[in-house]
């Protein structure tokens, strides 16, 4: 049975994109954007570029291009706009990064070149690996918002915008845990007004997108909007918002393998990851206090994925560990190993061993990009609070206080693709398929 569809506003006009943090991953995604535009390279990677839908039964034979089944903004019209502590212009920035290579990178150099990011809110007590010269000056964080709200409203007149989105690329905080100042709207506007020390730099980001009504996606581990205050401000202004941390190398991997284990019913008995990385996103994690954050978000996945207290004789006390070595010459050429010791029948050890030679942005970058056409879908479609059906971007997915996350990768895409069904009053797909066979 089909439902009626929900009112989806067209997405007409420009859409900018507010990246605070205008590094690696944010230029690997503005580059590409503006390589895709000149047709001079693929969106590999991305499912609102290149992926399709299926919809009704398998004999209907209908399967559109997710971007002409919702009305998704276009390319042509993204107009980029960032904060960083550096004063790089995004070409500078990008040849840093050392990820995008010179014959792209020269025919994307003009818009890139005519990118500098504002002044950034940045304090080094909250990222230790890092100073810079490009930041703001105010006497509170409350201040601070202000400033940002002002950049906010400024880009947007500038560029005749008529929607925005905000997406976190910025470095990894160091860890914290949640605090009562977090609990509220009141308490934590009382905290920034009294420089609160649990109010990191990207709350005041994440404040001040949904202050201004622009939804928020946080592409790395930190807490930032994933406390009740943001939760409560994202209702009240009707925002939808999205986090955390990119699912891009390792454990993109590992929440593909899991559900494979499990789904054999194969016991686990260690799982040790590894990770080389030399780019700017290593040297910060190199730090104990920000590698915490990135840690606990990626030990979580196997965990809620094998469900040891359901299935004690194949997962309990399973050992898991995840290491990260800062190591310059590989750049953003990150390896990650993985050894997985299982068992099968009759308790039988076996081992499986992965060795992913990835490009950290580059598994990255399509990931950036679905996740601003889709939160401004969401945003035209009426939706706000948490954005469960975007779990399949992230690491540690947000989800309502009295759920666990899902991780398992292919659940999560049918939860994507039904949520999308579901807005076009298109019928659900359960794969249960009697139909054929009645
Ligand atoms: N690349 C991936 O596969 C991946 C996956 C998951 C998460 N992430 C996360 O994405 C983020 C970006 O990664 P990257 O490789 O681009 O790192 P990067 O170091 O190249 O870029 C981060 C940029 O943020 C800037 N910055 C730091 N604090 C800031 C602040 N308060 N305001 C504005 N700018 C600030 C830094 O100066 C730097 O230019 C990191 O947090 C990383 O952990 C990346």
């Amino acid at each position: 049975m089909t439902k009626s569809p929900v009112q989806i506003k067209n997405p007409k006009g420009r859409l900018g994109v507010l990246i605070p943090g205008m590094g690696a991953v944010a230029t690997t995604f503005i580059g590409g954007v503006e390589a895709v535009k000149l047709g001079i390279a693929q969106p590999i990677g991305s499912l609102t570029q290149m992926g399709t839908i299926r919809l009704g039964k398998r004999t209907e034979k209908r399967t559109p291009m997710i971007k002409e089944f919702v009305q998704l903004a276009s390319l042509k019209d993204l107009v980029f706009g960032g904060w960083d502590i550096f004063e790089d212009d995004c070409y500078k920035a990008s040849k840093k990064a050392g990820v995008l290579e010179q014959n792209i990178l020269e025919k994307v150099k003009k818009p890139l070149q005519s990118l500098k990011p504002w002044k950034a809110v940045f304090d080094q007590q909250y990222v230790h690996r890092l100073s810079g010269p490009n930041v703001k000056k105010g006497k509170t964080k409350w201040d601070l918002a202000q400033m940002l709200r002002d950049d906010i409203r400024a880009f947007k007149k500038k560029n005749g915008l008529s929607r925005m989105v905000m997406i976190w690329c910025a470095s990894t905080e160091a860890f914290m845990k949640p605090d009562p100042v977090h609990d509220t709207i009141e308490a934590f506007e009382k905290g920034l007004k009294e420089n609160h020390p649990a109010i990191a730099p990207s709350m005041i980001y994440a404040y001040g997108a949904l202050c201004e009504g622009v939804p928020f996606a946080n592409g790395a581990p930190n807490l930032t909007a994933d406390i009740p205050a943001m939760n409560e401000l994202s209702k009240v202004n009707n925002v939808p918002i999205a986090g955390k941390d990119f699912k891009t190398g390792q454990t993109w991997m590992k929440t593909v393998v899991a559900p494979g284990l499990k789904a054999r019913l194969l016991g686990l008995a260690g799982w040790y990851s590894t990770n080389i990385l030399g780019n700017r996103d290593g040297e910060v994690l190199d730090d104990p206090d920000s590698f915490k954050t990135k840690e606990e978000s990626k030990l979580s996945v196997l965990e809620y994925i094998l469900q040891p207290d359901l299935y004690p004789d194949l997962y309990k006390n399973f050992y898991h560990k995840v290491r990260i070595d800062y190591y310059p010459p590989r750049g953003d050429n990150k390896e990650g190993w993985d050894n997985i010791d299982i068992f099968g029948w009759l308790g039988y050890p076996m081992q499986l061993k992965i060795d992913f030679l990835c490009r950290d942005s580059i598994l990255a970058a399509p990931i950036v990009l679905d996740l601003v056409l889709f939160l401004d879908l969401a945003q035209r479609s009426g939706m706000h609070g948490i954005q469960e059906w975007l779990s399949f971007y992230f690491k540690s997915p947000m989800a309502a206080p009295e759920l666990y996350p899902e991780h398992d990768l292919f659940i999560q895409l049918m939860k994507l693709k039904n949520r999308l069904r579901h807005l076009r009053g298109e019928q659900l797909i359960t794969h249960l398929g009697l139909e054929y066979y009645d």
